[in-house]
């Protein structure tokens, strides 16, 4: 059974009441299920904090799985400690936003994450994690 870690960083606990008209009404807990339910022979791996080297050590941790998804929320934009445990990580791994980050401001245009990841999902709000793990298991080659 492949394993998946499936990331969230800071303020995504707040999701359901944080800016619904732009990250809609599901909880973090929702989109888990979402995704739960999309995958259910998949072991997936999912955790959220808002503390950034708890994170560091997630994705060290995902070194031991298939694949990775990750919502790195505001620290996308400047966290270069995040851009370096990602780009060590030898699994496949895609950055997701629920929101069209190019579409807002100026400085949610930039991550620094990016370079260090296989690919990128913005603007498809929840559904962006679950055409994320498709993608890591496609590249695994796998349908499960
Ligand atoms: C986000 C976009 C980020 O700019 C923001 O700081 C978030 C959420 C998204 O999912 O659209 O916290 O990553």
């Amino acid at each position: 059974m492949s394993k998946v870690f499936v990331l969230n960083g800071v303020n995504l606990g707040t999701l359901g009441t944080r800016r619904p008209e732009i990250y809609g009404t599901m909880t973090l807990d929702d989109i888990e299920r979402l995704v739960e339910k999309e995958f259910p022979a998949l072991d997936l791996e999912f955790r959220q904090t808002d503390f950034e080297g708890e994170m560091v050590g997630f994705i060290r941790e995902a070194a031991g799985s298939d694949g990775l998804v990750i919502n790195a929320g505001a620290w996308t934009h400047y966290s270069y400690a995040l851009h370096d445990a990602l780009e060590s990580l030898d699994v496949p791994k895609v950055e997701v936003h629920l929101s069209n980050v190019n579409m807002r401001e100026e400085w949610r245009r930039a991550s620094v994450i990016s370079p260090a990841v296989d690919a990128v999902i913005a603007g498809m709000g929840a559904h962006g994690y679950v055409a994320a793990v498709g993608y890591v298991l496609e590249r695994l080659g796998r349908s499960t």
